[in-house]
């Protein structure tokens, strides 16, 4: 079997579209979606990751504000720049680029973006609504993925999903999500991490197969059966001395042989990763429509 490529490329472009003509929608109304940054640091990952978002704001026809803090900030600085965007009525999300350089102090960076525009859906109001299946800001790269099975026709409906890989930006809320009972959810979720035994075993069973691991060759093609489908979130940068830059990005999925067994599978890159963003704009959008909402009732 050669496996569908699941272009997530095009099916963010399409959703970009369609985020496009909401936000020309309300901004005649008044209100144009904007979106607050902060990139604490130079870590290079991360400020392309930033420098993407604020292009595809732009495009779409929204606000960005951007603040760059250097390494040595404090907590008390970078606290200070979520609280100002709190208090902004243009920004409508708030995006905080993680890792911070001091790890220790992201959970009370999160848990001081106010609830309604933690557009990451970070904050543990959001985590804990998405888990009672109440409207939420859902994290941006399970949505996407649950995005890019909807449009591709791949049912979850039933279906046995294996994630392999437990964070809490992907994982985690992965699996919660695919459990709702909605037409996003009503999959049968097996959880895999780096103390699982026998994960082969496991993943070998699924209809789905999520890797979500951050190491490349996690799923390898013996580990999946025929016409699995399978969904690589990993972004692995490995040393390609042929490549100008030095390197080349690939997923968590050995993907030259899987392609062959499954019935579907997103490349690395231009499969997950376009959808993130995608998603950001869509939570933003979301929410600046809200304030519309609120402010006529
Ligand atoms: N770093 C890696 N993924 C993400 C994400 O989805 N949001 C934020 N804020 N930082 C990230």
């Amino acid at each position: 079997m050669t496996a569908k490529i699941l272009d997530g490329k095009a099916i963010a472009q399409e959703m970009r579209e369609e985020i496009k003509a909401r936000v020309a929608e309300l901004t005649r109304q008044g209100v144009i979606p904007g979106l607050g940054v902060l990139l604490v640091g130079d870590d290079p990952a991360s400020r392309s990751y930033v420098t993407a978002k604020e292009k595809a704001c732009d495009k779409a026809g929204m606000y960005s504000s951007e603040v760059r803090l250097p390494v040595e900030a404090t907590r008390e600085q970078i606290l200070n720049v979520v609280r100002v965007f709190n208090e902004d009525e243009k920004i409508h999300g708030i995006l905080v680029q993680l890792p911070l350089p001091e790890s220790s102090i992201e959970q009370e960076v999160i848990e001081t973006i106010v609830p309604h525009k933690d557009v990451d859906g970070f904050h543990p109001v959001n985590v804990g609504r998405m888990l009672l299946g109440l409207p939420a800001y859902l994290p941006c790269t399970p949505h996407g993925i649950l995005h890019i099975l909807k449009r591709s026709g791949i049912p979850t409906e039933g279906a046995h999903v294996v994630i392999v890989g437990r964070s809490n930006i992907v994982g985690r809320p992965l699996a919660n999500m695919l459990t709702l009972k909605n037409d996003m959810g009503n999959a049968t979720v097996t959880m895999c991490h780096t103390r699982t035994r026998n994960l082969a075993d496991l993943t070998v069973q699924a209809d789905i197969v999520i890797a979500a691991a951050g190491r490349p060759d996690t799923i390898t093609a013996n580990m999946i059966k025929e016409g699995a489908v399978v969904i690589d979130v990993g972004v692995n940068r490995v040393e390609d001395a042929s490549r100008e830059r030095g390197y080349r990005l690939v997923g968590d999925v050995d993907f030259d042989a899987i392609k062959e067994k499954a019935s579907a599978v997103t490349p690395v890159p231009g499969g997950v990763g376009p959808m993130t963003i995608t998603m950001l704009l869509y939570n933003t959008v979301e929410a600046a429509a809200r304030t519309l909402k609120q402010s006529a009732s």
